[in-house]
């Protein structure tokens, strides 16, 4: 499996012979070595409904006819613009052709913003659990620090997480070190961070604060062979 990082809450996963993208914000993100129309996907899977992660998903999926995945709430608001959909929820897996996904919590909101000013509610912001080929990968999405990570942990052998350092909106370097070391993780990847201003870190900082050798900084488009 190849597991791949592409600026912000972008990732890659190659697995079982099918294209994975989770999160795909690339129109507006500054830090993707990624390309729109370059970016084809068998199967996109959406942690939460805000636009820095459902990104360009509509026209992606729509040009590749991808599956999405997401909560249910956001799955069938997709799903109204013509797009495929596996609807899920949190706590919920499921066993797919390609690996098997499942949904945890995020503590973070969601809402999707609409072209006339409006927010559709979206419903619970969610982590996904990704197996295939005996491994495990765990992306947080948004969320804060929470003590049930370690129950993430506990219930699954992580042995690659993306955890988000930027502060402000998320954890910030020193919450998502101390999740580490809550999800036992064997390796972990900064993300969400230098997009924006406000969630400027270094995430060099963030690795000297986990056990040794867990760390490990991706640059866009920089790679894991799990
Ligand atoms: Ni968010
Ligand atoms: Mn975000």
């Amino acid at each position: 499996m190849k597991v791949t990082y592409h600026g912000h809450s972008v990732v890659k996963i190659e697995s079982g012979g099918k294209n994975i993208i989770i999160d795909p914000f690339i129109t507006g993100n500054e830090l993707t070595d990624l390309k729109v129309e370059e970016v084809k996907p068998d199967v996109i899977i959406l942690t939460h409904g805000h636009g820095d992660h459902v990104g360009d998903t509509v026209e992606i999926a729509k040009e590749n006819d991808s599956l999405v995945i997401a909560n249910d709430e956001l799955s069938t608001y997709l799903s109204w613009q013509g797009l495929r959909v596996h609807g899920m929820h949190i706590g919920g897996s499921y066993q797919f052709d390609f690996g098997t996904v499942k949904l945890t919590p995020a503590f973070h909101g969601t809402g999707f913003q609409t072209k006339d000013n409006q927010i559709i509610y979206c419903g619970m912001p969610a982590g996904i659990l990704f197996t295939a080929e005996g491994k495990t990968i765990y992306h947080a999405g948004d969320t804060a620090l929470f003590s049930d990570m370690q129950l993430i942990g506990d219930r699954h052998p992580i042995d690659l997480a993306f955890l988000p350092i930027g502060d402000n909106y998320t954890m910030g370097p020193e919450d998502a070190a101390y999740a580490a070391k809550l999800l036992s993780a064997k390796k972990v990847v900064p993300i969400h961070y230098n997009t924006f201003p406000v969630i400027t870190q270094d995430p060099r900082k963030f690795i000297q604060m986990l056990e040794q050798n867990t760390g490990t900084i991706l640059l866009p488009g920089e790679g894991i062979n799990l």
